[in-house]
């Protein structure tokens, strides 16, 4: 954990980043049937105490901030509701799982559809390989829309390296920023976001649910 680490989100502007986070781009990598399986590490940036990401999605020095929003007059209002993930999440339980989900959260990046599908897995968590591959695929959603749970109702979270992912599929299309380790996000009001272990910020703009990914950036 870095101290004193805070994404800022500016007023129809970029992502303000303090406190020395390190940056990374990772790409997904598919299974044999084209369903996402892995994240890659394909570049690391060199470690700047502070930067600011684009978060119009014009900049012509991404993932940086160019300076470009302003001529584009971006409107980056923030129309996330911020209530907490645990309000208002679908369950579904299974025998050595609990899983929690927020659809409105998916940001497309489809790790949950391999073999049965994490709903499928979680509910007979009990057959041979389920419980594992549940986890699994929880673990590589980017944005947190799926959590499980253990037996004890503890959820089950990975380590990640405290850091920010410039994500991007398999065939070079651009996903939203990976914000990894439970950094704190400030909105553009000073209001403080839910701190999570997982967390999507849309880089692109054309999010309805700034500043969250909303799976958009398939429509441009
Ligand atoms: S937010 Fe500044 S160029 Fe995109």
């Amino acid at each position: 954990m870095v101290k004193n680490a805070k994404i800022k989100v500016t007023k129809n502007g970029p992502y303000i980043v303090a406190g020395g986070i390190p940056l990374l781009r990772m790409v997904i990598e598919s299974d044999s049937y084209g369903d996402p399986l892995r994240w890659r590490i394909v570049q690391r940036y060199p470690l700047r105490e502070n930067y600011s990401l684009c978060r119009c999605g014009k900049s012509k020095n991404r993932p940086y901030c160019d300076g470009a929003h302003i001529k584009q007059r971006f409107n980056g209002n923030e129309t996330a509701n911020n209530e907490l993930y645990l309000k208002n999440v679908k369950e579904y339980i299974g025998p050595e799982l609990k899983l929690t989900d927020k659809p409105e959260l998916c940001v497309g990046a489809a790790f949950c559809v391999r073999d049965a599908g994490i709903w499928n897995l979680t509910v007979n968590s009990d057959m041979p390989g389920f419980k594992e591959m549940a986890i699994e695929e929880a673990a590589n959603c980017p944005s947190g829309r799926l959590v499980v749970w253990d037996s004890e109702g503890k959820p089950i979270e990975t380590d990640y390296e405290f850091s920010i992912v410039i994500s991007e599929h398999e065939d070079g299309s651009p996903g939203p920023l990976w914000v990894r380790g439970g950094i704190e996000i400030e909105s553009s009001d000073g209001s403080i976001y839910e701190k999570r272990n997982r967390v999507t910020l849309c880089n692109c703009g054309v999010s309805r649910n700034k500043p969250l990914c909303d799976a958009s950036h398939f429509d441009k």
